[in-house]
């Protein structure tokens, strides 16, 4: 039986991968999920913005930066290099001791300066790039446009710094996906991570404090990806790689079968532990051999049949356009 699967060029074992979290933040972790199987494995993102914030927090808390502030931009510019040299070492450690595929996974805001970065990344030896963007619309003033433009200025702007493969890792919440798709495409992704699952801040009626225990995904919720993933394989050259809510064997089966090239899940590692991975694939392929299909291949139905499903996943609606019932 042939589990392997191309994703961004690079050969999978198997097409499970382990997204970014802070499962993939330690060298210990991350030698722990490749011996468990996974097929690649995606960094814990270097975050812009996390770096910033340090640096800014320690320079606050020195009173020598208050009198000569023309020392912070050189200590702005040296702790940010810190931060990418730490992640360089993360990388060039893991890539010494495993042939697994690693990704790296940058969190850009701005097309200025962080992508240039990138090339350190891809020189450290990661096979392979995310770029997690995430661009939140806070501002009614900033055109919708202007917003996804940024998007695609991150993608060329990394795409003039290296030669790996990039993937881009989207929300779902895109007033038209497609042309999101084919706009990054045009700027040079070769893959794209549907969907990201972001920070869902709740309240706690008891102690009417914002509660953070919403951060693993549930079951249900890989339904959005499958519909685009359903809809979106057979008109792009980008590999699709489904994500969210992928927690048990079914649903990748059902992502692959929908046109993805792989999957990638986290919260279901957090909930059962990383040894269900070896699981996880093991009933993937005990499921292959009880249908008797020999390859990861003739699972993806939808991108060798065209989308014979369009119109199912196109609908939005509870009522059905020929019945004019509710079903
Ligand atoms: C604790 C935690 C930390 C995460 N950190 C990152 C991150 O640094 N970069 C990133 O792209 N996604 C991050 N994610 C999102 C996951 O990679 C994934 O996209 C999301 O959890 C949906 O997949 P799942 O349903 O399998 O959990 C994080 C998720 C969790 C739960």
């Amino acid at each position: 039986m042939n589990t392997t699967t191309k994703y961004l060029g690079l050969e999978l074992k198997n097409p499970v991968v382990v997204s970014s979290s802070r499962l993939t933040s330690s060298y210990d972790k991350v030698m722990e999920i490749i011996e468990h199987g996974a097929g690649a494995v995606v960094l814990k993102s270097l975050f812009e913005e996390q770096i910033i914030n340090d640096i800014e927090g320690a320079l606050r808390d020195n009173e020598m930066y208050f009198w000569y502030p023309e020392a912070t931009d050189f200590v702005k510019h040296i702790s940010k290099e810190h931060g990418v040299n730490e992640y360089i070492k993360f990388i060039k450690k893991i890539k010494a001791n495993t042939t697994t595929p690693v990704i790296a996974s940058v969190n850009c805001t701005t097309s200025q300066q962080w992508p240039q970065f990138a090339k350190e990344l891809q020189s450290a030896g990661a096979d392979a790039l995310e770029l997690n963007i995430a661009i939140f619309p806070h501002d009614e003033t900033i055109d919708s446009r202007d917003i996804e433009n940024v998007y695609v200025d991150i993608v060329e702007s990394v795409k003039q710094h290296v030669q790996i493969p990039i993937a881009v890792k989207l929300g779902a919440q895109f007033t038209n996906i497609p042309q999101m798709v084919s706009r990054l495409d045009a700027a040079g992704a070769q893959g794209l991570v549907l969907f990201n699952r972001f920070f869902r801040p709740d309240i706690d009626i008891e102690t009417s404090e914002i509660s953070y225990s919403n951060y693993l995904s549930e079951p249900a919720e890989m339904t959005e990806s499958l519909r685009w993933i359903s809809l979106l394989a057979p008109k792009t050259r980008c590999d699709l790689i489904a994500n969210t809510g992928i927690h048990d064997y079914k649903a990748v089966v059902k992502q692959l079968m929908a046109g993805a090239a792989a999957v990638q899940l986290t919260s279901i590692l957090y909930k059962k532990g990383v040894p269900y991975l070896a699981t996880l694939i093991g009933e993937v392929q005990a499921w292959m051999k009880r249908k008797n299909i020999d390859s990861i291949d003739k699972i993806r139905i939808n991108t060798r049949h065209g989308n014979a499903n369009a119109a199912e996943f196109q609908r939005v609606q509870f009522m059905r356009k020929t019945t004019g019932i509710l079903s």
